[in-house]
């Protein structure tokens, strides 16, 4: 794979993760321990590329602060900015003047995947196509880019977030692009590359192909998606080689202190410096760098930012806490809860609501 390039889409704001994005790109939210993107990056250099292109817009800069020239993952990283958000078609035609391989691999930058990317551009070369799309089954496929094949794994159509999808077949967000075909989109404007890109070259005839696998996979765009595939990476249910420590249960950073009694399991992270006091429990959860929680504080499903604070006896679940936010003590945050970055919520103030 020395002969493919990879670019990387993490030009998104990530809206469905506010608060948490409000101050980080998605890609480079905390994920066990390192950012999502050392994931993603490691995974495609242990396929054997070496050079990859980072399409960026939002928050552009923090990408180049936290990767630099990619020498620490042997990777030749290079890295390009919109200055106006261009789409995902955009993004990718963006970055041509930076390509050199006749074969590039795109990637969504918020997938988590233990795919065989290797299989998927053998894929590519043995149908001869000039597209080749990573497709898996969802139970959810309005979500996502539905995209049917024949019984060859051609193409049929492509249907972004289609209210009435004819297969759970969706689009995984991983392509194998003939380097001609990522010239012809139109340059310097907005172009989709699902509801622009492909269903053109669908209607020009090009032969697009479906790589279908049932690897491990999850769309990371949502908090409760962030927090169950940080939980499916710590405990090695997902595939990484960038997990700063063991597989295991928990996976626990540099100076953190728990309680001897506290539980802290169901492959929670524990971000450095965090204090967690007796009796609380944390289960698949993730706390952020400089966090707190209180003695008997329940915490399930839940992001807890950086030097957040759950105080004694809260309860949080499937809910995000933003950064240096103070949730009082016996305040109860269920199902989907967001605390924006730095608001305190008193002691018993809240029983429920999504958003504080
Ligand atoms: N450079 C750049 N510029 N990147 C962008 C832009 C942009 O204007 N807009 C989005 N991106 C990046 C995001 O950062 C993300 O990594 C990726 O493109 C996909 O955007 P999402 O916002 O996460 O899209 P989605 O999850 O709703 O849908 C996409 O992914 C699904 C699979 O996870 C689509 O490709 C679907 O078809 C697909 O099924
Ligand atoms: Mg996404």
């Amino acid at each position: 794979m020395d002969d493919v390039e990879a670019v990387v889409l993490v030009g998104g704001k990530g809206t469905r993760l506010r608060p948490l994005t409000l101050a980080a790109a998605k890609p480079m939210l905390p994920t066990a321990g390192v950012p999502f993107l050392a994931h993603l990056l490691s995974r495609i250099r242990a396929a054997g590329v070496r050079r990859v292109v980072l399409g960026t817009s939002y928050l552009a800069e923090t990408f180049e602060a936290g990767f630099g020239d990619g020498a620490a993952l042997d990777l030749e990283l290079i890295y390009v900015t919109e200055e106006q958000p261009l789409g995902t078609g955009g993004g990718i035609r963006n970055v041509a003047d930076h390509l050199t391989a006749e074969t590039v691999m795109v990637f969504n930058g918020d997938v988590l995947a233990g795919t065989d990317l290797t299989a998927v551009v053998d894929t590519h070369r043995r149908t001869d196509a000039d597209v080749t799309l990573h497709l898996v089954r969802v139970q959810n496929p309005r979500a996502f880019g539905c995209v049917p094949t024949d019984a060859e794994g051609r193409v049929q159509a492509f249907l972004e977030k289609t209210e009435d999808p004819p297969t759970d077949q969706i689009n995984a967000g991983c392509y194998v692009f003939r380097r001609k075909v990522i010239d012809q989109i139109p340059a310097g404007r907005v172009v989709s590359v699902e509801r622009d890109t492909f269903p053109g070259l669908l209607a020009e005839g090009a032969r697009v192909w479906g790589h279908v696998d049932a690897a491990y996979w999850r769309d990371l765009g949502t908090p409760g998606d962030l927090v169950h595939g940080s939980a499916d990476l710590v405990r090695g249910i997902a595939p990484s080689a960038a997990l700063p420590g063991p597989v295991g249960d928990r996976l626990v950073l540099e100076g953190a202190e728990l309680a001897p009694d506290a539980l802290v399991f169901g492959g929670t992270t524990v971000g450095r410096g965090v204090r967690i006091g007796p009796g609380a429990r944390v289960e698949g959860a993730m706390l952020f760098d400089g966090a707190v929680v209180g003695a008997g504080a329940l915490v399930r499903h839940s992001i807890v930012g950086f030097g957040a604070q759950v105080h004694e006896g809260a309860v949080l679940v499937d809910s995000v806490v933003g950064d240096r936010a103070v949730v009082g003590a016996q305040c109860e945050l269920r199902h989907g809860a967001r605390v924006w970055p730095g608001v305190t919520l008193p002691p018993h103030g809240v029983r429920f609501s999504p958003d504080v």
